[in-house]
């Protein structure tokens, strides 16, 4: 299968990386729109740099591709998808969707007007980690689901678009962990209310802390609580989860999943104690294909077995809404609800 691949910045490394891996997989051509990033490109990867083309309208007259990835910045995905399913090619798109709202639900319209697939590249689904928490929650073993907590602290100096978005927390970031919640409780947002904000010492132009609270659909409250300029003691990529379920409690620290069961009562003179059973550390579930990788697969079984995807754009809207309506909380103060 060959594919062409817009933008090779930071994450189009990346991508670069994953498809040079593939066995499946090659180059038809590249996109690159800043001619600098190009010539550096070809030269770290040893790539033809006649196959990188300046867009990819240029690239699609072309060459002959069966798909398209698109790793540019959130405001040009709306522009990249429309001209892959206009030409007919499914496409694998970075997240978010797309940068606003409206751009994502056009995507959508798009992809179920032509019929072309649009897949989103939601890789921390996909990670031994993940697949653990999924796996015990899924298996009853600690039962309902009452409450989940979410903390997430990274101070990472990106430059770039992220420093110019409004909330590049919520909208570039915290989209990840969105996405997870809806996947690990497998329930979608009913009401949503945040508080964003930005510290004193923030090397953004946007929000870059916030605070959410959502109600699901499964009866599931979650908080979530965030920063992207942390100074210190900062968490996994991850977050650190802790989800209060009716038998026990699972926990996410460090990305290391651990459970602890409820066994029963003590009576201390009257006044009665839960009781429980020892920390466990759970094992995580070994995966052949991770992250990238197994995305690459995924849309390569999509495209050439019609495989059904776990991530079409169809799908992560539902994601989109979920971020956008906490932006639209930030902004009036008040509950969204659906
Ligand atoms: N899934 C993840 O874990 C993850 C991690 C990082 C970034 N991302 C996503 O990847 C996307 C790109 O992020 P990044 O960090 O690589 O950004 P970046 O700014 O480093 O790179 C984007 C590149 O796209 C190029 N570009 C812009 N418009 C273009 C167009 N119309 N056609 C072709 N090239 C174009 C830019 O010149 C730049 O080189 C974003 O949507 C981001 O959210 C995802």
């Amino acid at each position: 299968m060959k594919v062409i691949q817009c933008g090779l910045g930071l994450m189009g490394r990346a991508w670069i990386n994953t498809v040079q891996a593939s066995s499946n997989v090659e180059f038809a051509a590249l996109v690159e729109v800043d001619a600098a990033t190009a010539q550096k490109r070809a030269q770290e990867f040893g790539l033809d740099p006649a196959l990188i083309y300046p867009s990819l309208e240029a690239a699609l007259a072309a060459v002959k591709a069966d798909g398209v990835i698109d790793v540019t910045p959130p405001a040009a995905h709306q522009a990249i998808s429309f001209a892959a399913m206009d030409a007919g090619l499914p496409v694998l798109s970075e997240k978010p969707l797309a940068g606003t709202r409206a751009d994502a639900r056009a995507i959508v319209a798009k992809s179920d007007q032509t019929g072309v697939l649009h897949m989103v590249t939601q890789n921390y689904r996909y990670t031994p980690l993940a697949q653990t928490v999924k796996r015990v929650l899924q298996s009853g073993d600690l039962g309902d689901i009452g409450a989940v907590s979410v903390r997430f602290f990274k101070g990472p100096h990106f430059g770039g678009f992220r420093d110019e978005m409004d909330y590049p927390l919520i909208v570039d970031m915290a989209l990840h962990h969105f996405y997870m919640l809806r996947y690990f409780l497998n329930a979608d947002p009913v009401s949503v209310y945040g508080k964003s904000w930005n510290p004193p010492w923030s090397w953004y132009k946007g929000d870059a802390s916030a605070a959410v609270t959502a109600h699901f659909s499964s009866g599931a409250v979650v908080n979530y609580t965030g920063s992207w300029c942390s100074q210190g003691q900062e968490t996994s990529w991850n977050a650190d989860w802790r989800f209060e379920c009716a038998n026990g409690v699972l926990t996410v620290q460090d990305d290391r999943v651990y459970v602890q069961h409820l066994t029963g009562l003590e009576d201390h003179g009257g006044v009665h104690f839960t009781t429980h059973d020892a920390l466990t550390e759970v094992p995580l579930v070994p995966m052949e294909l991770q992250a990238q990788a197994y995305l690459l697969h995924e849309f390569y079984e999509a495209v050439t077995n019609g495989r059904t995807p776990g991530t079409p754009c169809q799908d992560n809207i539902k994601t989109v809404e979920f971020v956008f309506d906490v932006v639209e909380s930030f902004k009036t103060g008040a509950p969204v609800t659906r």
